[in-house]
């Protein structure tokens, strides 16, 4: 008889794998997957015009921050150890073409230059790159006549922004608009202007998801209908992977999946494959979904937090944007 097979009357010669799961110490010892806080991203909204933070109604605990209170949340972040912090805007006036968005003053750039100053190298300050914040039409890019996102002309949009971005010393910037090429025309822009050291973090594979509702209140978006000719149909996986390919191709220093939790097959593909950092983005309605099930008192909040980040990391994720982030730390 071969070595392994069970033995006939010995029940369970296999092994007992309980026999590790005995005390908490055992299962400390061969826990294959551990969670730090340096690994974990807080994404923060500042809005503009505003004295006090205001509270998001679908994101119980998160808030629009005012330039003030955005600073002293990162301070925070500094002190609890999180490797890094990712910065949306909220202007007060939006237009077609999105001016906001590279205009220096803007409230992104501001906020940008402002966090950075706070809190130096001790944080890695990340910014959004997309226009859907600045946009009247809510749309991610720039629109043609007949009402489709201009692909191309968004490209010079977003060579723009980068540009105000770079300029606020923002080390890191986040590409989320899911256009053709952006990756290496926000690289070539960034390069000519000698920004040499500014990294990127691709949005690689982004879907268009229902569970992007609540931050959609949170950046008080315009949009009407939704993203589905440039975001990925959530059907598809072989295309995620297109994606991060020809990111990577491009010049993208970390690629990100995004939503995290609907997709971890995808975020495991992508560890498999990719030879940059992987992140993933836990989004506002995952995020919304642990908080109103807990509030409810049908989940342990706390509980369902960790376990949803532990599965994120296990499936491959170096780097996880959660707005847990702070609590999640606290626990770590
Ligand atoms: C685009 C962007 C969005 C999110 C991050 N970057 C909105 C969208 O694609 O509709 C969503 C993040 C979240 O839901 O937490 N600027």
């Amino acid at each position: 008889m071969s070595r392994g097979l069970p033995v006939a009357g010995a029940p369970f010669p296999a092994g007992r794998p309980r026999r590790l799961r005995r005390t908490p110490a055992l299962r400390r010892l061969v826990a294959e997957t551990r969670l730090h806080p340096a690994e974990l991203v807080l994404p923060v909204f500042v809005r503009e015009g505003i004295d006090a933070a205001v509270p998001i109604g679908a994101m119980p605990g998160v808030v629009q921050h005012t330039l003030g209170s955005l600073v002293d949340e990162a301070r925070r972040c500094v002190d609890a150890g999180l490797g890094g912090i990712m910065l949306f805007g909220v202007p007060e006036a939006k237009d077609a073409r999105g001016s906001g968005a590279d205009d220096p003053g803007g409230i992104l750039n501001v906020a940008l230059a402002r966090t950075v100053e706070a809190v130096g190298d001790d944080l890695v300050v990340m910014s959004d790159l997309c226009l859907d914040e600045f946009t009247d039409h809510g749309h991610c890019g720039v629109l043609r006549t007949d009402g489709a996102v201009d692909n191309d002309a968004t490209l010079e949009r977003y060579a723009s922004m980068a540009l105000a971005q770079a300029a606020t010393g923002t080390p890191v910037l986040g590409l989320s608009g899911m256009m053709d090429g952006q990756v290496g025309h926000v690289r070539a822009a960034l390069d000519a202007a000698g920004y040499t050291d500014t990294a990127i973090l691709a949005y690689a594979a982004k879907y268009t998801s229902g569970l992007y509702g609540p931050f959609r209140e949170a950046v008080q978006s315009s949009l009407v209908g939704d993203r589905a000719t440039y975001q990925q149909d959530p059907a598809n996986g072989r295309e995620a992977l297109r994606e991060i390919e020809a990111d990577i191709a491009e010049g993208a220093d970390l690629v990100m999946v995004k939503p995290a939790g609907p997709h971890l097959d995808v975020v495991a593909a992508a560890a498999a494959m990719s030879p940059v950092p992987v992140a993933a983005y836990q989004i506002s309605g995952e995020y919304a979904q642990i908080e109103a099930a807990a509030e409810r008192g049908w989940i342990d909040r706390d509980r369902v937090m960790m376990e949803s980040l532990l599965g994120i990391r296990r499936a491959g994720a170096q780097v996880i944007l959660t707005y847990h982030g702070l609590d999640a730390a606290a626990r770590l």
